[in-house]
């Protein structure tokens, strides 16, 4: 079994929201992903809209061949959204205004019932659910509850480890989680991903064995960038070159 790579790329907007360009476009940077083999594309429309725009989604929702991933927080304002749009999967995640990005996991036990009712609306839309959540036994067995059709694992504790004590208890977290997911609830995709690295994802793959999809951003981006810095100067040498030759 080939597990997926989705990829956010919410960072591209990012950039490009820095100078109010047309440029990069999200859209551009999701036929390139796909292109290399990305399983699909992930984004997540926040409420302020700080990188991916209502755009975005809509103009992915007509280019992306794989699997549209909407991350949003279970509000009215989000599901009128993805209801119009229909993504192939909605991830539900917590969301504050001032945090720098996701922090920890949905409380779907403390809200079993809300998340719940949310969920069905999506279902009954054609949208599958899945629920971001702490690699925790009672937000696995309140996910199947909800009627989610997957869970994504959040992975920032384990990526953010602060020793290696702690990255192995994390370790061990995950994989106790998935393992739980997959015995007693077969139904559900196990997913996981935040702070993901080219680095740490070794071993997570290796020994969280039920892991069926990865969603990654940040370092991805971030490396694109730097490997891509390379060729960029390249080319624009040459078309400073090519400036001058016709002078
Ligand atoms: N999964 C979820 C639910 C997220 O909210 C994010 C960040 O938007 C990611 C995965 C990707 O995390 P990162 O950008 O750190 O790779």
């Amino acid at each position: 079994m080939t597990v997926e790579l989705h990829v956010n790329v919410d960072h591209v907007a990012t950039v490009r929201n820095a100078r109010g360009s047309r440029y990069p476009d999200p859209v551009h940077a999701a036929v390139y992903c796909e292109r290399a083999g990305a399983h699909g594309i992930t984004v997540h429309l926040r409420e302020d809209r700080r990188h991916i725009r209502d755009r975005d989604v809509e103009v992915l929702r007509e280019t992306v061949s794989g699997r549209l991933n909407l991350e949003m927080a279970a509000t009215d304002e989000m599901l009128a959204i993805a209801l119009r749009v229909k993504p192939d999967l909605v991830t539900l995640v917590p969301e504050k205004r001032e945090e720098r990005t996701t922090e920890g996991g949905l409380d779907v036990a403390g809200q079993l019932k809300a998340l719940t009712a949310y969920v069905g609306k999506l279902r009954e839309g054609g949208i599958p659910t899945s629920l971001f959540i702490d690699p925790d036994a009672a937000q696995v067995k309140a996910s199947a509850a909800a009627g989610a059709a997957a869970i994504e694992l959040h992975t920032g504790d384990y990526a953010n480890a602060p020793d290696l004590a702690t990255r192995r208890k994390e370790l061990e977290r995950l994989a106790a989680a998935a393992d739980l997911s997959s015995a007693e609830h077969p139904e559900l995709v196990v997913a996981a991903g935040h702070g993901l690295t080219e680095r740490n994802v070794v071993d997570l793959v290796r020994l969280v064995t039920p892991l069926e999809e990865l969603n990654i951003g940040h370092a991805l981006v971030a490396d694109a960038v730097i490997s891509g810095l390379e060729e960029a100067v390249l080319r624009f040498r040459a078309a400073i070159d090519d400036g001058e030759s016709r002078r």
